[in-house]
């Protein structure tokens, strides 16, 4: 390449850049534009509970077209029923181990058949064994794997081409702030939320690779939720690091679909957060995790009184 040609691309990217944080910063001044999901077909996993269920019941108000997968019938059911009182004129729910491909494949068909491309694909379902290492057994640590990450591999693979054909979708990944850091009692949940979030982001610059602008992609990250899933565990550092409320998460993830933004951490603090675990001296950042009780997070864990 001509040393023309190669300060020109230069000069592009440079433009292209300061254009690009000129715009960001834009955003934080001024709301970014929300898009219409009315009419979009919109798939939750795990939507019999919690932030499922409650993320189910936004898409109503937003005018979407509910597909809901869950392992536990009767909680669905009731999902589907609270959304059908809410006013949703379409509403399938479907009953799928995501921890098993073969289901996934499976259900994906008949979603295909019977209500069409699903354009908002919403990996939600989620278990925690809550367990030390040594203590978790490999079954319970596998299956932490299946629904945590791997069901994210088969329902990407079930509605992604769909996607690709017409160049529109949103692939939404719920992984946990346990995904970006190692939490002490949290080994194979933190494992599979990591490899969440590093698929659902490799999957992002791929399709980005392919120029397929129309299909998004946000990754959410939240601490924890008084959701029922991490019971008896308690934060260190309530102002910093609080235990955040269901319906402001559900808020701030529909918000993040709407405004197509990518990553979503929660709360703020979180961002701050990696941005000192990769500039500081670790012994400095494990003396500041310390102080703040993140080491001791899981120690009163119970869990969900109603595993699946
Ligand atoms: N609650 C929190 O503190 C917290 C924090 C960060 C991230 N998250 C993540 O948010 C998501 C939702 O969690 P939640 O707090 O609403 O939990 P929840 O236990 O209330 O809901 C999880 C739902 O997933 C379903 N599910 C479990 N295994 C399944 C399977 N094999 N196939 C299909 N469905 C299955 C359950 O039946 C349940 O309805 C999870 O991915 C979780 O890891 C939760």
């Amino acid at each position: 390449m001509s040393s023309y040609l190669k300060s020109k691309k230069f000069l592009v990217f440079l433009g292209k850049s300061l254009f690009s944080i000129l715009v960001a910063l834009t955003f934080t001044v001024i709301p970014k534009p929300r898009k219409s999901v009315a009419g979009e077909i919109v798939l939750i996993t795990g939507s019999g509970s919690g932030l499922g269920r409650l993320l189910a019941l936004q898409f109503v108000r937003l005018g979407s077209v509910l597909v809901l997968w869950d392992v536990n019938t009767e909680a669905n059911e009731e999902t589907r029923r609270m959304a059908q009182e809410a006013g949703a004129s379409r509403v399938y729910a479907y009953t799928c181990d995501c921890s098993r491909k073969e289901e996934v494949y499976r259900v994906a068909d008949q979603v295909k058949k019977e209500v069409g491309d699903v354009s908002i694909l919403i990996n939600n379902a989620g278990i925690v064994t809550g367990k030390k290492f040594l203590d978790c057994p490999d079954e319970l640590m596998e299956k932490s794997f299946d629904v945590n990450f791997k069901a994210h591999l088969w329902t990407y693979k079930a509605f992604l081409p769909a996607m690709i054909a017409n160049n529109h979708g949103h692939l939404v990944c719920i992984s946990s702030s346990a995904g970006l850091v190692g939490v002490n009692g949290l080994a194979d949940y933190c494992a599979s939320k990591f490899a969440a979030n590093g698929f659902a982001e490799s999957m992002f610059i791929e399709i980005l690779a392919q120029k397929l602008k129309g299909i998004k992609t946000t990754i959410v990250c939240p601490f924890f939720i008084k959701t029922g899933m991490f019971e008896g565990c308690a934060t260190g550092s309530p102002t910093l690091l609080p235990i955040l409320e269901l319906e402001y998460v559900v808020q701030k993830i529909v918000d993040a679909i709407l405004q197509e933004q990518l990553y979503l951490y929660m709360p703020k603090f979180l961002y701050f957060m990696m941005l000192l675990k990769s500039v500081l001296p670790i012994k400095t950042g494990l003396l500041i995790a310390d102080y703040m009780g993140i080491f001791n997070v899981m120690d009163g864990f119970t869990g969900q009184k109603k595993n699946a």
